[in-house]
């Protein structure tokens, strides 16, 4: 027998017993999504390599080192995108979306990232985000978080913290780069390789970095924050009181400054402690050069983007209800003539009862064994038709984890029994 092949590392079947975990948390998403009116967009998971490179910026960490790039068969380099925000612009310039007008989009799907794999980073993961183009004031940004609190609190997260900060407009973060930059040439003995690399062309990521032998150095350096301009400031200011106004809790980190190039004025991150060293959940912020940057009009925008893994394994070690999704019941059907008149039946009960999730054994074999496949299921309830039940235009309805009488009925009375079990 040949060695079997393996799924390629850092990337993971969901297998059905996982999968109404991911439906209750999709589920949720578009309810919450939905519920603020946003709409849905879905674009190509392959895009041109340059796309990335001039939105999340040459020196990051995704473009250096983590593109899955490849040269298709005309030669065009292609690349499976790392996240979505990039592609979101290139469809809204494509589609006329974004001049004079305001979008509130969202979508959902597999980004890749050559990462180093362990628990919460993985090469292939999903991730949902949340866009919006054509308004540049503090509401929306609020709106944003608002949005991402409701999602925490319909699934039953809590113990998540929600980090901001404000990266300034371009000029206000220039003015702080020349100190910045001044201040790392000074101390250029304590950095780093990577910081060493990113002082030309990225200063202020070296703030970010968590390499104990530099904290000192970096607690010392010139803040961000003090060399706000006065709109960016406002703008901070107003989200921050928006945000108690509805009674959100924030901590201001100045030293979250995202892992991406294109942020300015808001950025965010939802953090948890219970993941390990992956425990942003959830993080954007506001990216008001991006749209003209890739060929559109000037067009104010913000976003945010989750990691669905993450948020997964929150609510599986939190042992948060997922609903059961297991069938309703089993159909067991006990001879030839009862397979044809049973998956008749079946299709009759699915037009009465749409909600209703019923399994119909095929493959034939004994009742016995049938009935053990009906276990195995998690139905509650078994149907059961043989030669008896065909004669009398009756069903045989069995309970398998209940102590309940089995009983004979009718299509009509069995339509009614199980309409009680479906709407609970
Ligand atoms: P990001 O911070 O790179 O931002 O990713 C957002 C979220 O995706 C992270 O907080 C994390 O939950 C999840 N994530 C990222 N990488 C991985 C990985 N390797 N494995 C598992 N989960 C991961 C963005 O992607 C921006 N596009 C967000 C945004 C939208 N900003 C504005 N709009």
């Amino acid at each position: 027998m040949s060695k079997s092949i393996k799924v390629v590392r850092g990337m993971h079947d969901i297998v059905p017993q996982q999968s109404p975990l991911w439906q209750h948390l999709e589920g949720a998403v578009r309810q919450v999504v939905q519920g603020y009116g946003y709409e849905e967009i879905r674009m190509p998971i392959v895009e041109k390599t340059e796309l990335f490179v001039r939105t999340i910026g040459e020196v990051t960490d995704i473009v250096a080192k983590e593109m899955y790039s490849f040269e298709d068969r005309n030669g065009d380099s292609l690349t499976l995108r790392p996240e979505g925000t990039a592609c979101c612009v290139r469809a809204g310039i494509e589609n006329g979306l974004l001049y004079n007008q305001i979008q509130r989009l969202w979508y959902s799907g597999p980004m890749f990232r050559h990462e180093r794999p362990q628990k919460g980073r993985y090469r292939q993961f999903h991730q949902t985000g949340v866009e919006v183009y054509g308004l540049d004031g503090p509401d929306i940004d609020a709106e944003l978080i608002m949005m991402t609190a409701r999602l925490w609190q319909l699934l039953g997260l809590d113990r998540l913290e929600l980090q901001i900060n404000t990266l300034g407009t371009p000029v206000a973060r220039a003015a702080h780069r020349e100190k910045l930059v001044e201040y790392l040439e000074m101390n250029r003995d304590v950095l780093d390789e990577e910081s060493l690399l990113r002082l030309e062309k990225n200063p202020l990521r070296i703030l970010d970095s968590k390499n104990p032998a530099m904290q000192a150095m970096i607690e010392g350096a010139p803040q961000l924050l003090d060399y706000l301009d006065d709109e960016s400031r406002t703008h901070f200011e107003t989200l921050k009181s928006l945000l108690d106004g509805v009674g959100i809790e924030y901590h201001v980190n100045p030293r979250l400054v995202r892992g991406l190039d294109y942020y300015q004025k808001t950025v965010f991150e939802w953090v948890t402690t219970d993941l390990g060293a992956q425990g942003t959940v959830c993080a954007g912020g506001r990216y008001d050069g991006l749209v003209e940057q890739l060929g559109g009009k000037a067009t104010p925008a913000v976003g945010f983007a989750m990691g669905m893994e993450r948020l997964v394994t929150l609510i599986e070690d939190r042992n948060l209800v997922v609903p059961d999704s297991a069938p309703h019941a089993y159909f067991v059907l006990v001879g030839d003539l009862a397979v044809s008149h049973g998956l008749t039946l079946a299709e009759k009960l699915r037009s009465a009862l749409p909600m209703l999730r019923l399994r119909t054994h095929c493959g034939g074999g004994s009742f016995k064994n049938q009935m053990k496949k009906a276990d195995k299921s998690g139905a509650p309830l078994v149907l059961m038709i043989g030669d008896d039940e065909i004669a009398q235009q009756q069903v045989t309805v069995k309970h398998l984890r209940e102590d309940q009488p089995q009983t004979s009925l009718s299509f009509n009375a069995l339509v009614e029994y199980l309409k009680k079990i479906v709407t609970g």
